[in-house]
């Protein structure tokens, strides 16, 4: 996969990308990350970016031609006859777009070739979300300085699940969200812990036990913190049940 970044302020990648598991996926080759700094995208002698808002109010508003002139540079690159939109999404990363989820991972995860656009100061020219971007992404109901730490967010839970990113000892299979539900609760050595003891089953060997304690684990957890997520999440007959048991349980 190839994520172009649209952004003011490149520098902020270098750590979150030269580290853990991004690092890695990089090195083996499983995603390109270009970089791109939209003030090089610039046509006058001072390189500006941003201008005032028409009508008047606080901040400054990114001005459309540079990202227009990034995005048409980065299409040309990669054959834009051969890549249109629909190949090609423009993603403007917005605390006014859709809300990210392991559901919108898996779905921009299909595409080669991405470009996330970063905004600053109050945003960016309407013009731009119009007729540039083709889909708008929030990370959350709250608003940060700018795109770039959303962009890192979106990156790592890509790279996360694409094969052979996490190594042998982890493994996305059976995080939250996977599933549709959250995960089960973990445990590590020592066995016991301040007098707080590991659950016997987990110490028992028995392989189906454990796999069963874990998924009722998940269900109680997605129950008691996250009820919304179990009307998507795919359960069998026996889950319904216990699930059922649980809800009557609460009461
Ligand atoms: C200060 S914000 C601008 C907010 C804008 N005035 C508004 O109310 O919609 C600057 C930039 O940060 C990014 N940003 C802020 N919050 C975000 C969020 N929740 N998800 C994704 N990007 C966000 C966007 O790229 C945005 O253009």
């Amino acid at each position: 996969m190839h994520i172009h970044i649209l952004t003011l302020f490149p520098n902020m990648f270098t750590g979150p990308f030269s580290e853990s598991i991004i690092k890695r996926a990089i090195d083996q080759g499983l995603v390109e990350i270009a970089i791109h700094n939209i003030r090089d995208y610039t046509s006058d002698r001072h390189h500006v970016v941003d201008d005032y808002p028409y009508g008047g109010g606080p901040g400054m508003v990114l001005k459309p031609e540079p990202l227009f002139a990034a995005v048409a540079a980065i299409r040309g690159e990669c054959g834009e006859s051969e890549k249109g939109e629909a190949e090609l999404p423009v993603i403007l990363l917005t605390p006014q777009g859709r809300l990210f989820n392991q559901r919108a991972t898996e779905e921009l995860a299909k595409y080669e070739e991405l470009i996330l656009i970063c905004g600053h100061y109050e945003g960016v020219d309407e013009r731009v979300r119009e007729h540039l971007v083709t889909d708008e992404i929030s990370i959350g109901d709250y608003v940060l300085s700018g795109g770039e730490l959303a962009a890192m967010v979106v990156v790592d839970a890509l790279v996360r699940q694409m094969p052979g990113a996490l190594g042998s000892e982890e493994s996305a299979g059976e995080d939250s969200h996977s599933s549709g539900l959250l995960e089960y609760s973990q445990y590590t050595r020592p066995q016991s812990f301040r007098g707080w003891e590991v659950p016997e089953v987990l110490l028992s060997g028995n392989h189906a036990a454990i796999a069963r304690w874990r998924r009722e684990q998940s269900l109680l957890r997605t129950i008691k913190r996250r009820p919304d997520l179990l009307e998507r999440a795919t359960l069998s007959d026996e889950e319904r049940m216990l699930l059922e048991g649980m809800r009557r349980g609460e009461d």
